[in-house]
């Protein structure tokens, strides 16, 4: 099959975003590539009936987040299954706004894209970008399509289909601050010799000062906030 051939071209997996007017809105993507360093340039793909899509040929501006493997599969669901046309997708995935743009707080890295060519096919459109700013870079692995399509969907889709019938919402999404770290909120008492995490009543520093660890014994001195 010829499609199954293409899927062999490596793609990662995007958040493409974009100001219209104030409001952000954005766009779940896996075409983009790197096609030029001097200046460096970026080919972006547009589905015609994306709404991201109407406000980049209006704007001429947009954003770029490299989503990391361990990405929440709603934010996944939120950018990907829904359009901005009728959803504010960035009030449910809260975002980190540089300079005009909007970015997933935890990507692999942030990269703000200024428009200098299009081209309109019957399915697509094709921005070719220039890369204004690169920033944010951390080296861990990156969501791909081809873990999408063989596993990650599915958690997605579930995902999806909670908050469609309930409004759930993973509390860990919006409990990352600005620079995409936990939030002393959400961050747990862990033992640093064997990774136990406590989850008690008692406040921790609360607890006896001879209070050890259950799984290794070691005591509270031991535990971090992590
Ligand atoms: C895995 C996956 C990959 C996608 N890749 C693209 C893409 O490369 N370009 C695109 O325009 N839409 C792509 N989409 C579809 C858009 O994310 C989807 O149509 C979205 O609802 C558009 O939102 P908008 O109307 O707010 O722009 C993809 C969706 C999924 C689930």
């Amino acid at each position: 099959m010829q499609q199954d051939a293409l899927f062999a071209i490596s793609n990662g997996l995007y958040v493409l975003s974009a100001n219209d007017n104030g409001r952000y809105v954005g766009s779940l993507i896996d075409a983009v590539s790197q096609v030029a360093i001097n200046p460096n340039l970026v080919v972006v793909s547009c589905m015609n009936n994306s709404y991201t899509k109407e406000v980049i040929v209006k704007t001429g501006e947009c954003a770029l987040s490299i989503l990391p493997a361990d990405i929440n599969p709603f934010v996944v669901a939120n950018f990907g299954f829904q359009s901005s046309k009728t959803v504010d997708k960035w009030k449910l995935v809260k975002g980190q706004e540089v300079d005009g743009n909007i970015y997933i707080p935890n990507a692999l890295a942030k990269i703000a894209l200024k428009v200098v060519d299009k081209h309109v096919y019957q399915s697509h459109t094709l921005f070719i970008a220039e890369v204004k700013d690169a920033f944010d870079y951390v080296n861990h692995e990156p969501l791909t399509y081809r873990m999408y399509r063989e596993g990650f969907k599915n958690k997605v889709m579930e995902e999806f289909e909670r908050y469609r019938k309930t409004g759930h919402i993973p509390s860990e999404i919006n409990n990352i601050n600005q620079k995409g770290e936990k939030t002393m909120e959400e961050k747990k008492w862990t033992c640093i010799v064997c990774g136990y995490v406590y989850d008690g009543d008692v406040p921790f520093e609360d607890l006896p000062e001879d209070w050890v660890c259950p799984l290794c014994g070691v005591g509270k001195d031991q535990f971090e906030l992590r």
